[in-house]
């Protein structure tokens, strides 16, 4: 297994995603890939995801082509971003439409999943060690040419193995093969783990498992009881496992990150199938986690409202956080904050960024992201950085204690939408003394340790990073800090030159007093 460090360093050196995720068909040829990059380029993201297409890599059985993949390290590089791949392979939302056309039309050797009307699907099904070879071979196919290709140059710097995968629209598949295996009972290895893991399980699972008394043996109705969350759990094994022999074929070759996508669930209401059922959603993490070594991380893509809430359900049990998908509207320009500072995450990427608009808040936002990179990277897994983020217009601020202060941070009370909702972030730079970055929002502290009651603003900079250099600009007072009651993103509400609706970075010194 890889070990994916955080934070997360390319050549030796500490780095997160600023990303972009093309739309499906882009990887195809220099002509569409031309459109994602220049898209990239134009948000000043370091890092575009784009496919690689089993059906196009291996048009027959044995006989690969790497021109497109020629093409996309070499645009890369041309452009000066990195890169990550993700491998449509078996699966692809929940179908098998990326599967080359030999696999497609061999349904002996190749079965698919049936529903328990006994209709085949158009889907692999997972109980099927020939498809699992074929998959594995074609993808350790690639990580050798990559590893060729570019294990000097580290282009490519992830590996998105298979893409939302699961099934649907039934919980389980219902082939003479997937009944006999959900008929036999569990597998070993499933109730050592759990056993081994039982105080640190996640709710969800637990809660199946304990639901039958914890048992230690028997078929998984009896383990996990009678309904499609077994089901559930039952796909997501044997999902997981096909996906874990495709990436470990592959980090033999080239041991580069890998990770798993999930379709999430929508709302409270679905049931699995409603959503990919066997899909790497939080609630069944803890059965990849079992059986999935070879992936390093599960991955949500988040095109729900609640984004907060998505993250947090995502970083339990030390999952790093890494967002393949998020939806591209100016949400994204708020999110990238909070999942990069609250959450440390390695990667942010809204989808089908060939759509964006030419002058997309998240520009500005990557803008700053990028000149903070090693100051948040330094900070990343320590308390002394925090994120911003106000999810709803009547949300009217928040507490974060962070070094000896109390931050006291005040929301926009003004909000529209989400363009100008408050967020960003804050990182306890020095004794008495914070950066805080993004819009939309005031700050101002109290004390947490013995000493003088009351924190006043000392001063407050305006400023950007060049490289790791801090260069100040203007010294805010006056107006622009509330006479130094608050330190304000924007500084000025409507700065029709300098434009208010951008993230800044300011620098706080604070001093104490009675
Ligand atoms: C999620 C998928 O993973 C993407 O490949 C793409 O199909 C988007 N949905 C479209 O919204």
């Amino acid at each position: 297994m890889t070990t994916v460090r955080r934070p997360f360093t390319i050549d030796g050196k500490p780095f997160f995603t600023l990303g972009g995720q093309s739309r499906n068909s882009s990887g195809y040829n220099r002509a569409e890939a031309e459109t994602a990059f220049y898209a990239l380029k134009l948000l000043h993201g370091n890092t575009l995801e784009i496919p690689v297409y089993w059906e196009q890599v291996e048009p027959e059985e044995g006989i690969y082509d790497w021109s497109s993949v020629d093409t996309l390290l070499a645009m890369a590089r041309e452009n000066g971003v990195r890169l990550v791949l993700l491998w449509f392979g078996s699966w692809k939302n929940g179908v098998s439409s990326y599967i080359p056309t030999w696999v497609k039309k061999d349904l002996v050797r190749f079965p698919r999943a049936q529903g328990k009307d006994g209709n085949n699907k158009l889907v692999l099904s997972p109980f099927h060690e020939a498809s699992c070879k074929a998959d594995a071979t074609a993808f350790a196919a690639l990580m050798r040419y990559l590893r060729e290709a570019d294990s000097d140059e580290h282009t490519v710097v992830m590996i998105q193995v298979e893409n939302e995968v699961g099934l649907m629209p039934e919980s389980r598949d219902h082939s003479a093969i997937a009944e006999a295996a959900f008929r036999a009972l569990v597998p070993r290895e499933l109730i050592d783990y759990l056993t081994e893991h039982k105080g640190s399980l996640l709710s969800e699972v637990n809660e199946l498992w304990g639901s039958t008394g914890y048992k230690d043996a028997g078929t998984w109705t009896e383990v996990f009881g009678e309904s499609v969350w077994t089901d559930e759990v039952f796909m997501a094994w044997h999902m997981a496992r096909y996906i874990n022999k495709v990436a470990e074929a592959g980090e033999a070759e080239y041991a580069l990150p890998m990770y798993a996508n999930a379709w999430l669930v929508q709302n409270d209401k679905q049931k699995p199938g409603d959503y990919p059922s066997g899909g790497p959603v939080s609630r069944v993490m803890d059965i990849w986690r079992a059986v999935a070594p070879a992936i390093d991380l599960l991955a949500p893509d988040i095109y729900l409202p609640d984004f907060k809430a998505v993250c947090t359900s995502y970083v339990r049990s030390g999952n790093p956080l890494m967002i393949p998908e998020a939806r591209q509207g100016p949400e994204a320009a708020r999110n990238a904050f909070w999942a990069i500072a609250e959450h440390d995450a390695m990667c942010f990427a809204p989808f089908g960024i060939e759509d964006i608009d030419l002058n997309h808040p998240l520009i500005e936002s990557y803008d700053v992201l990028r000149q903070l990179m090693p100051l948040i990277t330094k900070y990343q897994g320590t308390a002394k950085m925090a994120g911003i983020l106000q999810q709803n217009a009547d949300e009217e601020g928040t507490t974060i204690d962070i070094g000896e202060y109390r931050a006291n941070v005040r929301y926009n009370g003004q909000a529209k939408g989400q363009a100008d909702m408050s967020y960003g972030l804050i990182v306890n730079i020095g004794p008495d003394e914070y950066l805080i970055a993004g819009n939309w929002f005031q700050v101002n502290f109290s004390p947490m340790t013995p000493g003088p009651r009351h924190a006043g603003i000392l001063q407050v900079w305006e400023g950007v990073y060049e490289g790791e250099e801090w260069v100040p600009g203007r010294c805010l007072n006056g107006d622009e800090t509330a006479a130094h009651w608050v330190a304000k993103l924007p500084p000025n509400d409507h700065d029709r030159f300098a434009g208010s609706d951008r993230p800044r970075i300011l620098r706080v010194t604070l001093h104490r007093h009675d």
